[in-house]
């Protein structure tokens, strides 16, 4: 990870109001195309809304530092709905990825 790509994340994670952290990096952000990858929530915490929390922040700091860039991220196939969710699309098939099946999907503008 760059540095740059890094302190995205420490910023991202400071709007998220999670105490004392495991993970240090949960999620990454690349500028310019904005790519969200990696996100992750510490096996314990899971199913408790970190992710969800998580991605807000992400998107939130997105429009705020980056407006009316794309935004893009490769979800897990079983994730897909999850992301609908934040107003993500398919862009294209399914395909494997170290046998993992992966969806390519960016965000659509809400009506
Ligand atoms: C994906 C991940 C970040 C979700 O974090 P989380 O804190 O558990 O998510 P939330 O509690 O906010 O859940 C929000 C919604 O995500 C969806 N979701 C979460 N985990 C899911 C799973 N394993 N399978 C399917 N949907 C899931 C559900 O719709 C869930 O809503 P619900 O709890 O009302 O059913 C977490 O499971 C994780 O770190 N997984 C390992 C890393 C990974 O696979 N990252 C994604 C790469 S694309």
């Amino acid at each position: 990870m760059t540095r740059g790509a890094s302190r995205l994340s420490m910023r991202v994670l400071d709007r998220v109001a999670v105490t004392k952290p495991r993970v240090s990096k949960p999620l990454r952000l690349i500028p310019a195309p904005l790519r969200i990858g990696r996100v992750a929530v510490a096996a314990r915490l899971r199913r408790h809304g970190l992710g969800r929390r998580l991605m807000e922040a992400a998107l939130l700091f997105c429009r705020e530092n980056y407006p009316g860039l794309q935004v893009m991220l490769t979800a897990q196939a079983h994730l897909v709905p999850f992301y609908r969710g934040f107003g993500f699309a398919p862009t294209g098939e399914p395909f494997d990825d170290f046998g993992l099946t992966h969806v390519d999907m960016e965000l659509r503008p809400r009506d």
